[in-house]
């Protein structure tokens, strides 16, 4: 069927345009032919999403997860994915019918027809997050703009740049911004109001938004920030460790939030074509850990893999600085794999939302990630 439209449409712009050229060079590679059955997945960010780039840069274990038990799950090894299996990314690859997307620095990756995956754990919009550990957004922009080059030198500029306007661009950033002042020595926090803060982040990812809208990119991706403070990591850093959140966290979370919201709608009516998915990730995640039974879960606040309080002392797999861990016989009934991640039940939860949405209520917003898919023609 997508092949007697796709050959229709070649018709119809061959008696229209006169330019036999479109046809004929869709018939040449059947490596690329095959790829476009579905629109590309390029992914960006955070831990939320990276299956592994993190492996191969010089990094400390603080941002890697490529050891046992992460992976025990689904893989039954470590990819490097801060989960005890898939990833929301993952799973939005598979409802799209697209391959597992590879980490753009894992060896021997030189096909991008389906996309690839740039994210890293611990990465920013600021360059100033986790510098040096990490690779930041700005250079996952970089990394992006090689794999353009490559789909122009395979495909041809006309082609490429409908590979890439087909494409979804899926993002997760943000949180390592405002979570890294906390857990590191960083005064950054001191030279700037919250407000001129949260403007510089945002600032920094509308740079990357439109530069990939130049490349040819119009449909987008985005997860707001969860209410960080109450992650276990970030719980247990309460001078008075009485197990309240630390509200200054989920606050900078909610304003960049809202930030985040406005600009959307912002760049909607800027950038002609430009289409988003915006999925409340703060919210869903919340009623998860406030309810847990509700949605299949036995523990909403302790993670499943670390120690101390919540489990909130990130040394899941005793790589770390504090060498010590307990891990829990199931997972599956945790909301919180380790002291900063979900589990693959919870993942698999989002992703499905993000996917088609809710019946009841708007949790993905204007579009689901399968209107921007499958637009219905
Ligand atoms: C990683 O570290 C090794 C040894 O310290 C060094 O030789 C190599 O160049 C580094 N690689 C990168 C990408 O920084
Ligand atoms: C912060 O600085 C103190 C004193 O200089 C040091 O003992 C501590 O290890 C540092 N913490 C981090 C996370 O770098
Ligand atoms: C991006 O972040 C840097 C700090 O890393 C800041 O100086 C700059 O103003 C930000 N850019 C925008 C457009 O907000
Ligand atoms: C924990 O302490 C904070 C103040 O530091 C207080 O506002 C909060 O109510 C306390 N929570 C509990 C559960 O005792």
């Amino acid at each position: 069927m997508a092949r007697l439209i796709s050959s229709l449409s070649c018709i119809l712009i061959l008696t229209i345009l006169l330019f036999p050229t479109i046809c004929l060079s869709k018939t040449q590679n059947p490596e690329s032919q095959a790829a476009e059955a579905s629109a590309a997945l390029f992914i960006f960010g955070d831990s939320f999403f990276d299956s592994g780039n993190n492996n191969y840069i010089n990094t400390t274990t603080l941002d890697q997860a490529n050891f046992w038990p992460y992976g025990e799950t689904y893989f039954k090894f470590p990819t490097g994915r801060f989960s005890d299996g898939r990833l929301i990314s993952d799973f939005i690859a598979q409802y799209a019918k697209l391959p597992m997307i590879p980490p753009f620095l894992q060896p021997g990756v030189h096909q991008f027809y389906y996309g690839v995956n740039f994210a890293s754990a611990g990465a920013g919009a600021l360059v100033e997050t986790f510098q040096g550990a990490v690779i930041d957004l700005k250079t996952q922009l970089k990394y992006y703009n090689k794999v353009v080059i490559w789909l122009r030198h395979k495909l041809g500029n006309f082609e490429a740049k409908m590979r890439l306007s087909r494409a979804v661009y899926l993002f997760s950033i943000g949180s390592n911004d405002y979570m890294s002042p906390f857990l590191t020595n960083s005064t950054i926090l001191d030279s700037y109001s919250e407000s001129e803060y949260v403007g510089m982040v945002i600032g920094n990812l509308t740079t990357v938004i439109k530069k990939i809208y130049s490349r040819g990119g119009r449909k987008f991706g985005f997860l707001n920030l969860p209410p960080l403070g109450c992650f276990p990591g970030l719980r247990v850093l309460k001078p008075d460790k009485n197990g309240s959140c630390l509200e200054k966290v989920s606050m900078l979370a909610k304003l960049h939030n809202r930030a985040l919201s406005k600009l959307l709608v912002k760049l909607e009516n800027q950038l002609l074509g430009f289409k988003y998915s915006y999925y409340d990730f703060n919210s869903n995640l919340k009623q998860r850990m406030n309810r847990p039974a509700k949605y299949g879960f036995k523990e909403g606040k302790t993670a499943c893999c670390g120690t101390g309080q919540f489990r909130g002392v990130f040394s899941c797999g005793g790589r770390r600085i504090v060498k010590e861990f307990q891990l829990c016989e199931n997972p599956s009934e945790y909301v919180f794999w380790d002291s900063f991640h979900l589990t693959e039940k919870l993942y698999k939860q989002l992703a499905d939302e993000m996917w088609s949405g809710s019946p009841y209520s708007d949790v993905v917003r204007p579009y689901s990630l399968k209107n921007l898919f499958f637009p219905r023609v």
